[in-house]
C-alpha cells in the first residue's frame, strides 16, 4: 500500500508497549448487512495476530476500517495511538490486500522502484531493499520477467515485497500465502517471523489453520461480525485435554474418577481419557487428574501398557466457534482482550 513515507522506527518505538491496534465497539453496516456487529480487540507491539472466520464473517471489513479505506458505522479504531485513516496512522502501515492486482507491464524491480518512490524512499534505498526482498521471497533471478508472466504465487510474493518495502511498523496481510507453494510458504513464514522479532506488528487474515497455528502469537475467531473467541493457540486448543491409554485388560465399569471420562477410542484396546483442567495456564491441574486416574487404575489392579497425550487442534476449536449454527463458546479470554 502506498502510505506516504518511510515510516518505521521512531513512530513504533515512541509508542511503547500499548496496543498497536486498538478497536472498541466497532460496527459496520452495509444496508441491512451487519458486517461488523461490535468488535473490540487489541493487538500488542511485535505480535503476530491471526484473524479467522468463515467467508463473510467480517475480517476484510475490519482490516479496511483499520486502514482507513472504509468508514465504520459506530465505534472507534486506532493505529499506534492515532485515529485510523489519518495520514500519520497510514504512514506506519504495510498492506497486502486479498485478490490484489499489480500493474502487469512492470517487472518486479520496476514495480518496487515505483512503489518505493511513492513511499518516499531514495533511489539507492529502494533498489537495495527491493533486491533484498525479491531474493528473500524467492524471486531472485526473475528480475527481467514482466508481471504478466508471473504465476499466482509469484504475484503473491511480489505483493508481500511491496507491503514490506518501506519497513512498516504494522503489517496487514489478507490471505498472504494464497496460491503460494509449500516452499514459498516457509520463506514467507520465516520472513514474517524475522519482521516480528524486529518489533513489527503483523495482522493476518487467513483460512489456513495450520499456518496460523505455526505463525500466530494470538488468534481471534470471528462469526457474523463478532469476535467469538480469542487467545493464544495453546490457550484455545488447551481447554480440553485427553490421553490415549491402554491397560493389560479392559478397565472395569466401576473405574470412575471425578473430573475424568473414559471411553473406547478408535484403536483396538485403547481408551480415551478426557480430563478437564480449570485453566491451561495453571500448573497442570489436568495432569493431577490424570495422576488420580492412573492411581485409581493401579489400585484396581490394572497395569498400564500405553499412555499418549492427544493434541487438540485449532481446527477443532475453529469448527466449534466459527460455524453459524454452533453455540457461541465462552473462551479462555472470552471475548477479545
Ligand atoms: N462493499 C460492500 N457492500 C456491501 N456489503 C459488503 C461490502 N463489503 C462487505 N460486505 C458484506 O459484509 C460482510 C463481511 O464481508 P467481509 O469481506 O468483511 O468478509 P470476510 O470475513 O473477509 O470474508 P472472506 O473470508 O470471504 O474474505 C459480508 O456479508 C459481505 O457481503
Ligand atoms: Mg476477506
Amino acid at each position: 500500500m502506498v502510505t506516504g513515507q518511510h515510516a518505521r522506527g521512531t513512530e513504533a518505538d515512541s509508542f511503547g508497549n500499548g496496543g498497536v491496534v486498538t478497536v472498541d465497539g466497532l460496527e459496520k453496516h452495509y444496508g441491512p448487512v451487519r458486517a461488523l456487529a461490535g468488535v473490540s480487540l487489541t493487538v500488542a507491539r511485535g505480535e503476530i495476530f491471526g484473524l479467522l472466520g468463515q467467508n463473510g464473517a467480517g475480517k476484510t471489513t475490519l482490516v479496511k476500517i483499520l486502514l482507513g479505506m472504509v468508514l465504520p458505522t459506530a465505534g472507534s479504531a486506532r493505529l499506534l495511538g492515532r485515529p485510523v485513516g489519518s495520514v500519520a496512522a497510514r504512514r506506519t502501515v504495510g498492506y497486502l490486500p486479498e485478490d490484489h492486482r499489480l500493474p502487469e507491464y512492470h517487472t518486479g524491480p520496476s514495480l518496487l522502484d515505483v512503489y518505493g518512490g511513492l513511499q518516499g524512499l531514495s533511489a539507492p534505498v529502494r533498489r537495495h531493499r527491493g533486491a533484498e526482498l525479491l531474493a528473500s521471497l524467492g524471486l531472485g533471478g526473475r528480475e527481467r520477467l514482466r508481471i504478466r508472466g508471473y504465476s499466482k504465487g509469484m504475484k503473491q510474493r511480489l505483493g508481500l515485497a511491496q507491503a514490506l518495502l518501506h519497513r512498516p511498523a504494522v503489517l496487514f496481510l489478507d490471505e498472504p500465502t494464497d496460491g503460494v507453494d509449500p516452499v514459498g510458504r516457509r520463506q514467507i513464514r520465516e520472513l514474517l517471523l524475522a519482521e516480528r522479532d524486529r518489533g513489527v506488528t503483523i495482522f493476518i487474515n487467513s483460512h489456513l489453520l495450520g499456518e496460523v497455528e505455526q505463525l500466530c502469537d494470538r488468534v481471534a475467531i470471528m462469526r457474523k461480525g463478532q469476535v467469538v473467541l480469542s487467545g493464544t493457540v495453546p490457550e484455545l486448543v488447551g481447554r480440553k485435554q485427553s490421553w490415549l491409554v491402554a491397560f493389560d485388560r479392559p478397565p472395569p465399569e466401576g473405574l470412575v474418577v471425578p473430573g475424568t471420562r473414559l471411553e473406547p477410542a478408535d484403536q483396538p484396546g485403547r481408551f480415551r481419557l478426557s480430563v478437564h483442567g480449570d485453566s491451561p495456564r495453571a500448573e497442570s491441574p489436568a495432569e493431577k487428574q490424570l495422576d488420580a486416574f492412573l492411581a485409581a487404575a493401579a489400585a484396581a489392579g490394572l497395569a498400564l501398557r500405553h499412555l499418549e497425550q492427544e493434541r487438540g487442534s485449532l481446527e477443532d476449536v475453529y469448527l466449534g466457534a466459527a460455524q453459524a449454527d454452533a453455540p457461541a463458546p465462552a473462551g479462555p479470554g472470552g471475548l477479545a482482550r
